[in-house]
């Protein structure tokens, strides 16, 4: 299954992103104890820059990156390699792990599982490259992008059209849990936070979602049917978040899990 916003221009929108209030690294894993030795697995890395983040902090990691996209990995070598910091990336899809099993002490997967048509999988995956007594950390919006409420009752429909009609679960964090006591994972807790996008940094969250919308233009005009169709939603969309009184707020969940 395709990434929904596979582009040329993903790479930025990720580093653009990582600077945006809420969606820092450093907060994310503030509450995250973190070995300073051992092999980290980031699933699904992007642009890489939690691989980056994770081995500036302690050179004594051996760190692994991997995507199932060409591009995303070329962006994110180069990237590493600007900083001169050794990095392993590798192309893999999630659902079919070339590892071996107990590889891996730490895994990561961030702002992955939720455009994943098929978690499950992905998560057994996980579990099976983690050594006993590994770590895995998900971090996962709940909500993201379709979490608002304006008084266009059409875009409400529109957004929950969208949610339903999305490859992965736009509602998939507060799942998280649950999946991963599924698949026989121990010690399993979790941080929430509220990303709330008011007067100070809705600009940027509507920069980002343009980047969003337009690069999965063609999920876009399957869900709503064409493109002046998804046009129209997109016009919605921005129109409502210029207004002052629409909410709009996600839930990120930092979860942790040990393999058992
Ligand atoms: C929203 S980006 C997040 C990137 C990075 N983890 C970050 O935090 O910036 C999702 C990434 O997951 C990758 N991805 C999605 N499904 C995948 C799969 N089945 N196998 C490998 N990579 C996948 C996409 O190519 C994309 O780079």
């Amino acid at each position: 299954m395709k990434y929904a916003m596979e582009s040329e221009g993903e790479a930025k929108r990720l580093e653009t992103q990582a600077q945006q209030k809420g969606y820092q690294l450093d907060g994310e894993l503030a509450g995250v104890h973190l070995p300073v030795t051992g092999k980290f697995l980031d699933a699904g890395c992007g642009s890489g820059l939690l691989c980056r983040y994770l081995k500036a902090q302690a050179s004594s990691r051996e760190v692994w990156g991997v995507d199932f996209s060409d591009l995303r990995l070329h962006q994110a070598a180069q990237a590493a390699a600007s900083e001169n910091l050794n990095i392993a990336f590798q192309r893999e899809d999630l659902t079919t792990l070339s590892f071996e099993d107990a590889s891996f002490d730490v895994v990561f997967c961030r702002y992955v599982f939720e455009h994943l048509a098929r978690p499950d999988v992905v998560l057994k995956e996980l579990h099976r490259i983690l050594r006993p007594n590994g770590k895995i950390v998900l971090i996962n919006f709940d909500g993201i992008v379709v979490n608002m409420h304006s008084r266009d009752q059409f875009l409400q429909e529109q957004l929950e059209q969208l949610a339903k009609g999305y490859v992965g679960d736009l509602y998939i964090a507060r799942k998280l849990p649950a999946l991963l006591a599924h698949h026989k994972f121990g010690d399993i807790h979790w941080q929430t936070s509220c990303m709330d996008f008011t007067a100070s940094n809705r600009q940027e969250e509507a920069l980002n979602t343009r980047s969003r919308f337009e690069f999965a233009n063609e999920v876009l005009c399957r869900i709503f049917g064409g493109e002046k169709q998804a046009n129209e939603f997109k016009a919605r969309y921005f129109s409502a978040l210029d207004d002052p009184s629409t909410t709009i707020f996600y839930t990120k969940f930092v979860v942790e899990g040990t393999k058992r």
